[in-house]
């Protein structure tokens, strides 16, 4: 497998990170990008990958195009694809828009920047021209960073708006709870620390259970003791409704301007 990364922006870098953390050659990996030839040897001394100024895309069996949303269609209708499998990473891009532009079967994936450690969570809409040999590549390529879900047109928002906001909610709910630490003597760092790591934990064991969050709820907070009062708190406070207006919110389509976290990258 060689692949070549179309953009070298934030998104490209963070998956070639975890690509060569997971255990792929810095040699299997060739980055190009528009203009800039300072960032393109940056990445290759820090990192060991191939770069190039003039690519040709029939040279590599996986062409991931990971430049602005707006870019994505012109670049695939200026190339003569044969070969490789083609895969967007941009926002907004749908596979069959793909398709129609490079005339050969193309994925759209949705990765967040987590990729870079090896816990992304990356949506996969496949286009309707790709096979079952396309999909295993593809899915096998992004679950060596992290995990992925099949995405659709019905899904795609809901699925960005969980992907891409979780971050900021998760920090959002972070820097709410460290002052109580700080106010107990912790440090900003520590404190930072201390419920980042818990979550953390949390989230791996989540990752690793079925059975409903009440249940998981019930675990570890006996009645009346200290989990159970301060889950009464955020109950009476309402916080499921607050999380998935939250979410609803991020994942609407018809707003304008689109989603600024997406937006943005
Ligand atoms: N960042 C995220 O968290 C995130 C998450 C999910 C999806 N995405 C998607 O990933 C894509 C890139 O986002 P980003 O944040 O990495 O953007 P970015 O930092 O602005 O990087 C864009 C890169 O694309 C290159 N480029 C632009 N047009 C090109 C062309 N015609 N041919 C070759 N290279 C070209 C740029 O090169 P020059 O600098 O030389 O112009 C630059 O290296 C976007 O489509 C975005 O929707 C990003």
């Amino acid at each position: 497998m060689n692949i070549l990364m179309v953009g070298a922006g934030s998104m490209s870098e963070a998956l070639v990170r975890g690509w060569i953390a997971s255990g792929l050659s810095p040699e299997q990996i060739t980055m190009t990008n528009r203009s800039d030839l300072t960032r393109l040897e940056q990445l290759r001394d820090e990192l060991g990958v191939q770069i190039v100024e003039t690519e040709d895309v029939n040279a590599y069996t996986i062409v991931v195009l990971a430049m602005q949303p707006d870019g994505v269609l012109a670049y695939a209708q200026s190339q003569t694809w044969k070969t490789p499998l083609l895969v967007s990473v941009a926002a907004h891009i749908e596979p069959s828009e793909l398709e129609e532009a490079a005339g050969i079967p193309a994925i759209c994936a949705m990765p967040n920047t987590p990729v870079a450690h090896q816990t992304g969570m990356t949506g996969l809409w496949f286009g309707p021209e790709t096979d079952a040999t396309d999909r295993e590549t593809a899915t096998a390529l992004f679950d060596r960073v992290g995990r992925t879900a099949v995405t659709d047109a019905k899904t795609m928002s809901a699925f960005m708006a969980a992907a891409g906001c979780s971050p900021a909610f998760f920090y959002e709910i972070v820097g709410s709870m460290t002052p109580v630490l700080t106010e107990a003597g912790f440090d900003e760092d520590t404190a930072r620390q201390i419920v980042a790591q818990a979550m953390k934990g949390s989230a791996e064991l989540l990752l690793h259970e079925t059975r409903p969050t009440d249940e998981l709820i019930a675990d570890v907070a006996a009645p009346d003791g200290p989990t159970d009062r301060g889950v009464g708190v955020l109950r009476s406070r309402d916080l499921s409704d607050v999380m998935s207006s939250a979410l609803r919110e991020s994942a609407k389509e018809d707003h304008d301007p689109v989603d600024a976290t997406i937006e943005r990258t």
